[in-house]
């Protein structure tokens, strides 16, 4: 495990992801009745941009540095830039929440996080980060096993964050498959889960096993900032919403051409696919 998300933290990756979570969030909250939220990777929680990883590799300034000061963003993305101002009280950006510390801003009392990180100083990192309430809970467990054994969750309603370092070359795969397990026992939850955009034969196939696990119900939406890259920088990303809130595609068909433009390095591009 040597992925460290403060070295990517606020990319155009995150913008997208992030901005996507918090739409599902609001709608749950359109209803009284209690939901969860399960993070099966959920990072440190809160990220200094002026720490050592975000210095040395400061792609949040080409991610959410880009949008910070937009005079009228979309929808979508102006609710997530308002919740991250939340942890920059004082207008300058200086720290990025992650999703578990997105997530907490939109619990009610009645409403739950359980958030899993396995390596052992982002866990204590998070912990630190996040507030002590009963119920946010966080979990030094694997997240691909939490998504079994967490799942449903009592609440019987809420949203699953499923974004893994993909360090294993079999990981985008492996995700596919694991969302069997999770939809047999909460099929009618929502699932977001974060894919980096390298090889479209891949993410196809990947798409494909979702769907022979269980997905039925699904939204793709894709992002690219800048033409692949033959030593394999990430320029694009995806998110597969499995169950998607009413109202999410119509926000992100209105967001991301602004992201595409706004995010560019070169190429920009996006897509939409609702199956
Ligand atoms: C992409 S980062 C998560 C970022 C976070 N979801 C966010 O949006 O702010 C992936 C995290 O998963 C952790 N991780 C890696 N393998 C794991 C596993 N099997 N179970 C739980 N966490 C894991 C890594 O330490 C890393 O912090």
């Amino acid at each position: 495990m040597n992925y460290r998300h403060a070295f990517h933290v606020g990319n155009h990756a995150d913008v997208l992801k992030h901005a996507v979570l918090l739409f599902c969030l609001e709608a749950l909250r359109r209803k009284p009745a209690p939901f969860a939220v399960l993070d099966t990777h959920a990072g440190r929680g809160l990220y200094d941009l002026g720490g050592a990883e975000a210095e040395r590799s400061p792609e949040w300034r080409d991610g959410i540095g880009r949008i910070w000061d937009w005079p009228a963003p979309p929808p979508l993305v102006a609710r997530y830039l308002a919740a991250v101002r939340g942890f920059n009280q004082d207008g300058a950006l200086r720290v990025y929440p992650g999703s578990p510390a997105l997530a907490t801003t939109q619990l009610r009392e009645q409403d739950v996080l359980m958030a899993c990180e396995l390596h052992p100083e982002e866990h204590a990192a998070l912990r630190r980060a996040l507030p002590r309430q009963p119920n946010v809970q966080v979990h030094a467990r694997d997240g691909w096993e939490a998504l079994g054994a967490l799942s449903p969750p009592p609440q019987r309603r809420g949203l699953v964050a499923i974004d893994p370092p993909y360090e294993a070359p079999d990981e985008l795969a492996k995700a596919a498959r694991a969302l069997g397990p999770a939809l047999k026992r909460f099929g009618h939850g929502a699932y977001l889960w974060w894919r980096p955009l390298k090889s479209e034969s891949a993410l196809a196939a990947a798409d494909d096993e979702a769907r022979a696990q269980g997905a039925k119900d699904t939204l793709r939406a894709d992002l690219w900032v800048d033409r692949p890259q033959a030593e394999g920088r990430l320029v694009g990303s995806s998110v597969l919403l499995i169950n998607p809130p009413y109202g999410l595609e119509e926000e992100l068909r209105d967001a991301l051409p602004f992201l595409a433009e706004a995010l560019t390095k070169g190429r920009p591009g996006w897509r939409l696919e609702q199956r």
